[in-house]
């Protein structure tokens, strides 16, 4: 039996999370935005979802839009809440999901913002004082990974947003990797991104929730669905799913965290005792509970991978969107990784529901990276 040790690319859909959304297919199937009894009940449904995200994201039900994944929504923050401001600098960093860099990058291209990628440490964390220093009067908004998707280091977000608010700058957290895992309430965030297919909803589910009355410019017009922010016929069974998943994730959190750190840090322990050379990546404490991530230098991730598939255990070198690149991630080079131990990294991310002890992964790590040693 494979064990998916991928949870960070994608997960299953919870049996409660298809049993709350199932009915909003085909018995409740109504567009919400009509006037009669059939739209109204999948109306209700939308409102209540965007309650329960609400309440889980400390924001009011009128700052949540249901979006078509982590992708959309940081898209639409970037470009959204620069577009509004009427401002012409963006502070992101250099380990973002591609989605976050690629978006400055339009923006930088067609709308003539100047983009700053404040600097991180060795462990990929951002500290205030560069946050600080990277911010401008005329800067429009801070874009921050919550955890990084391909090390799991996770950032003082509530400083963060004191940092940004002490210049009158809004902070955007993509906190696509954090959910389930960190709480997301009282962060201080005016934007939070979530992506329903790593919390046990369905692909193509997500949120942007926007603070108040943030000046926001739209990325999709036509009916002004989503008031106005987002237009087209919301999926309010995709809604009802995600925040289903939210719910339960939130409700599971403190002790899933607690439980998965400890199966974590014994798995980090003992491949780094059994693997010569390995080195892991990221922070070495303040990471994601499920998140175990290396280089094995002197490797090659792509090899390691398919060697630890043939012993029954599917992981990924760090990011879904590189896998089967040779590439070498742009999070461990902004690490200051070289480029031939980059191209070595395995990241292993755990499921919620783990329960048994990790040692024969390790151990099956250990007996891959000594294959290929001996092969080559
Ligand atoms: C940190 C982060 N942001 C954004 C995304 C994009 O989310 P989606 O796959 O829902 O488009 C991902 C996906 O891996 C991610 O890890």
């Amino acid at each position: 039996m494979t064990l998916y040790l991928d949870n960070a690319a994608t997960t299953p859909v919870r049996p409660e999370v298809l049993e709350a959304m199932a009915p909003y297919l085909a018995r409740f199937f109504g567009n919400p935005s009509s006037h009669h009894e059939v739209g109204e009940a999948a109306a209700s449904a939308l409102d209540d979802a965007r309650r329960r995200v609400a309440a889980v994201l400390g924001m009011r039900a009128g700052d949540v839009m249901f979006t078509s994944g982590g992708t959309e929504s940081n898209n639409a923050a970037i470009k959204g809440l620069v577009l509004g401001s009427g401002r012409r600098h963006l502070v992101t960093t250099a380990i973002e999901h591609e989605s976050v860099l690629a978006s400055a990058d339009y923006l930088a291209r067609l709308h003539g913002v100047e983009v700053t990628h404040a600097a991180v440490d060795a462990t990929g964390t951002l500290t205030p004082e560069a946050l600080a220093a990277a911010l401008r009067d005329d800067t429009a908004l801070v874009s921050i990974g919550y955890a990084n998707n391909e090390v799991g280091t996770i950032q003082d977000a509530a400083a963060l947003a004191d940092v940004a608010h002490a210049r009158g700058v809004p902070l955007h957290l993509d906190a696509v990797q954090a959910a389930g895992w960190l709480p997301l309430a009282g962060l201080g965030a005016d934007a939070v991104t979530v992506a329903g297919h790593k919390i046990a909803a369905p692909k193509g589910t997500g949120i942007l929730a926007v603070r108040g009355r943030l000046p926001f410019e739209p990325l999709l017009h036509g009916g002004g669905q989503e008031r106005g922010r987002r237009s087209g016929t919301p999926d309010v069974a995709g809604a009802v799913a995600i925040a289903r998943a939210l719910q339960l994730a939130e409700a599971e959190r403190l002790d899933e965290a607690a439980r998965l750190s400890a199966l974590r840090d014994a798995f980090i322990a003992r491949v780094l005792a059994l693997v010569p050379g390995a080195r892991l990546t990221g922070h070495p404490t303040r990471r994601l509970p499920g998140t175990a991530s290396f280089v094995f230098p002197g490797t090659n991730g792509e090899t390691v991978l398919l060697e630890l598939e043939r012993r029954g255990i599917v992981s990924s070198s760090g990011s879904a969107c590189a896998a089967g690149s040779d590439e070498a991630s742009h999070v461990l080079t902004a690490l200051g990784f070289a480029h031939d131990d980059a191209r070595t990294a395995v990241r292993f991310t755990l499921p919620h529901a783990l329960a048994a002890s990790l040692d024969p992964v390790a151990d099956a790590v250990a007996d891959a990276v000594s294959a290929i040693g001996s092969r080559g």
